[in-house]
């Protein structure tokens, strides 16, 4: 049987070797240690586990969940007022999202016609590149270099490039390159966006996880970026819910309803007791986020200091849960290093060209272990001789 060509899109080939030979590594008895997968080992708040509890004991919460309820647009609305100081949020600027993943790929959809041009980060979360090819659209590459802090620099998009795409994908703090955003880089990419007349999708995954004193903020914060975009709010890193899919599209109320109107045909929205442990999330204390971050902070420090120690040129790590280092010794071949690491020291990172061909030369190592163990971790490198 023949399968669509849309399947051919995705390659899953590195995964699958690393997949299949720590498998092989651990039925041996060898000590792995799993750097490669961002799931925080941490756990969701009691508030927010009680608030689906209690939702999910009402058997009229089971039915289809067509709508988000009135309670929850407004926690996010009241969310972005009081932890990122944007006002004018309204109801008709919000959609839940089965998780940013998902959300990604049908707002990419409403926003693009095949043969359309997007503007993507390389090296980028892999959904960017693949949410764009799934649209039919064809994914043009601004690049995050160490020349320019692991930042955009759209200076770089040539013009035509630039006039001809649909939306440009902006993610930070970014995964997998550990860079944060600044106001200049914010107030380019509204400028930028304005000159080319595209929209602008800032991916906030981990605006709570920013480290040395940095305060993660949203891109909708900054002068005229509710008329060029939108943002994903996720709460699966901020909460420790990744299982639960909770994220919300905000921003631009016609990209909005372009991304509700495509949806609608998809699913038919969140959960309520989802629903429910979402408002918690987003009303309830944030005492527990700032101890984590802080928690995360001790872990960066642990392992770039670390690998600092052992030889290794200090990662780019200043907010994100991953650590992205360069590979020492002058190797580029990033699939290879990691392959040859894991075997010799079980420890396992992710090659950096599976984010795309600049993450070449470069691994990302996820900070889901405790500041102890993950120095063993950097011992068993430095053992290794690596
Ligand atoms: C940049 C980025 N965006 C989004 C996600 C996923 O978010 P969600 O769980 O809401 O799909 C991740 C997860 O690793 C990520 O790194």
């Amino acid at each position: 049987m023949e399968f669509s060509q849309r399947l051919d899109l995705f390659g899953d080939e590195v995964f699958a070797a690393l997949g299949a030979r720590r498998r092989e590594l651990e039925a041996a008895g060898r000590r792995v240690f799993d750097l490669s997968v961002g799931t925080p080992d941490f756990e969701p708040p009691a508030h927010v586990v009680e608030a689906l509890r209690q939702s999910a004991a009402d058997p009229a919460n089971w039915r289809y969940s067509l709508h988000d309820t009135d309670e929850l647009l407004a926690a996010v609305c009241s969310y972005y007022e009081d932890r990122y100081g944007v006002g004018g949020i309204t109801p008709d600027m919000v959609m839940s999202c089965r998780g940013t993943q998902e959300g990604l790929v049908h707002v990419c959809a409403a926003l693009s016609d095949p043969g359309d041009v997007a503007l993507v980060p390389d090296p980028c979360y892999p959904v960017f590149q693949n949410a764009t090819l799934l649209a039919g659209a064809r994914p043009a590459y601004y690049r995050l270099t160490a020349e320019h802090g692991f930042l955009p620099h759209l200076a770089d998009v040539p013009a035509d490039v630039a006039d001809a795409a649909r939306y440009l994908i902006v993610s930070l703090p970014a995964n997998p390159v550990g860079s944060v955003g600044t106001p200049e880089v914010y107030e380019e990419v509204i400028a930028f966006a304005r000159e080319h007349d595209l929209v602008v999708i800032h991916d906030n995954a981990y605006s709570d996880i920013v480290f040395d004193g940095e305060r993660g903020g949203s891109f909708l914060a900054y002068p005229g970026a509710l008329e060029v975009g939108v943002e994903f709010l996720s709460l699966s890193k901020s909460f420790n819910v990744t299982g639960a899919r909770l994220s919300f599209l905000v921003g631009r109320p016609d990209v909005v309803a372009a991304a509700r109107k495509l949806r609608s045909q998809i699913d038919f929205g969140m959960f309520y007791p989802e629903q429910a442990a979402a408002v918690a999330a987003l009303t309830g204390p944030r005492e527990a986020v700032e101890r984590q971050r802080l928690l995360y902070q001790e872990r960066r420090d642990a392992l770039c200091d670390a690998l600092v120690e052992a030889g290794w040129e200090r990662p780019n790590a200043h907010g994100s849960m991953f650590v992205w280092a360069r590979i020492p010794g002058g190797r580029t071949d990033s699939v290879a290093f990691a392959l040859e690491l894991m075997e010799r020291s079980g420890v396992i990172v992710t090659p950096g060209a599976s984010f795309g061909p600049s993450g070449e030369g470069f691994v990302r190592m996820a900070l889901v272990m405790p500041p102890e163990r993950l120095r063993e971790a950097v011992a068993a490198i430095a053992a290794a001789g690596m």
